[in-house]
């Protein structure tokens, strides 16, 4: 685990950190001195899996608070003399994880440390079952499928995952690009044609290798090849997948039609991109209300505004008022890195990782996998029939 000790007093970090590695030896402790204008830094670039705050007070509650909904994945510690109910409410409602009394730390903050790595534990335990996430554009052009090549980059390099990034879009197809400037051995077309082959080194061989633990299924070269892929191929593909990957990230075309919504109904998250102009818009209030009428789960749909720039005509209460749904994240316009990334066929978190687009996308696979942990939890749902 990496703990980061925010402290201004090195005599209490040394202290600190002695109890933390006598707890974990494996731990590794990082520390500073602190501010809470600072606070959001710490988070920035990956951040720690810890983070424990020293002689923390009321004030830094409102910045935790948003920054812990930006980084659900990092459980933050307090260390405080305040212990007023107020205080510890306030600290509960910002999801802190526990506050810790300032004298004789040691023994209450290698409790805590233990309780954080049992739940981390726990969820790595529920691995083998690897997560969706389907990834569609509200409208086309909106960046559904640089999002989608992106995002599964980052939980791959980022997050350390095996991801299986899935091109969807039979006709033009383009996910492969987004990351690889190799040519895929094979594409989805081809394994449907040999469904009968299909196990995991069939797909392993099918697969492009963009890094260790990072695999692309191509879309097929050739649009009128796709009559060929069939619903139950999709099905199988995406199960096999999951079986194999921590996460199978599908970039699914925008016409509803059997391949998408066999995509879609065996996703554990979808997240429709849109953009906040108003034909974007009104295609993603239908796009949704689509998904409501097929009994999609209110909880799975992450509403992703792409592109978005503050002080717009259409606000992000507009959008959420419109489609009746939270926005789960916003991306910034960053057209020269989105542009040079793709030409280039590489992620825009490797080649431009300090461009605040790669920011937000290395925040967004952060909040994914507690998210799609949440998800899994939750337990199966429905599939619903589609004929
Ligand atoms: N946040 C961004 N800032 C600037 N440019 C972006 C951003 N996101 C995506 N783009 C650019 O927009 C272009 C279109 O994106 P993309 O192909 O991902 O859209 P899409 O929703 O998948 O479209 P389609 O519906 O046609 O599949 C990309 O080539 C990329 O360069
Ligand atoms: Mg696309």
């Amino acid at each position: 685990m990496k703990i980061k000790v925010l402290c201004n007093d090195s005599q209490r970090f040394a202290e600190i950190k002695r109890a933390a590695v006598e707890k974990d030896p494996e731990a590794e402790v990082s520390g500073g001195g602190w501010r809470v204008e600072e606070l959001p830094a710490f988070i920035d670039g990956g951040g720690p899996d810890v983070l424990i705050i020293d002689q923390a007070t009321a004030d830094c509650l409102d910045t935790l608070e948003i920054l812990i909904q930006r980084r659900p994945d990092i459980d933050v510690l307090l260390i405080s003399t305040e212990t007023s109910v107020d205080f510890l409410m306030r600290a509960m409602r910002a999801n802190v994880r526990e506050v810790l009394p300032m004298t004789a730390i040691s023994v209450p903050l290698q409790e805590a440390i233990g309780r954080i790595r049992q739940k981390r534990n726990h969820l790595l335990g529920m691995r083998g079952d690897g997560k969706v996430l389907a990834f569609i554009s509200c409208k086309g052009g909106s960046g559904a499928t640089f999002i989608a090549a992106n995002v599964a980059y980052a939980l791959a390099a980022e997050r350390k995952q095996r991801v299986a990034l899935i091109d969807l879009n039979l006709q033009f197809g383009d996910a492969a690009m987004f990351v690889s400037d190799q040519i895929p051995p094979s594409n989805v077309a081809e394994v449907a044609r040999e469904i009968h082959r299909l196990d995991a080194s069939f797909l392993s061989s099918a697969m492009l290798e963009v890094e260790s633990g990072f695999h692309v299924l191509a879309s097929p070269d050739d649009p009128s090849s796709s009559p060929d892929v069939k619903r139950e191929h999709v099905e199988a593909i995406i199960r096999l997948a999951r079986s194999k990957y921590d996460f199978v990230v599908v970039d699914v075309a925008r016409t509803l039609d059997a391949i998408t919504l066999q995509a879609l109904d065996m996703a554990d998250l979808i997240f429709p991109v849109v953009q906040l102009t108003l034909p974007f818009v009104r295609d993603s209030k239908r796009l949704i209300s689509v998904f409501r009428s097929l009994d999609y789960h209110q909880d799975q749909i992450h509403l992703v505004v792409n592109r978005y720039q503050k002080g717009g005509e259409i606000s992000l209460t507009d959008i959420e008022r419109t489609v009746g749904l939270k926005v789960f994240m916003t991306l910034p316009n960053s057209y020269q890195a989105a542009a040079t990334s793709v030409n280039l066929g590489i992620p825009i978190i490797k080649g431009r990782r300090t461009d605040p687009l790669s920011k937000e996308l290395i925040d967004m696979a952060h909040a994914i996998v507690p998210a799609a942990e949440e998800e899994a939890t939750r337990g199966g749902w429905l599939s619903r029939v589609f004929s």
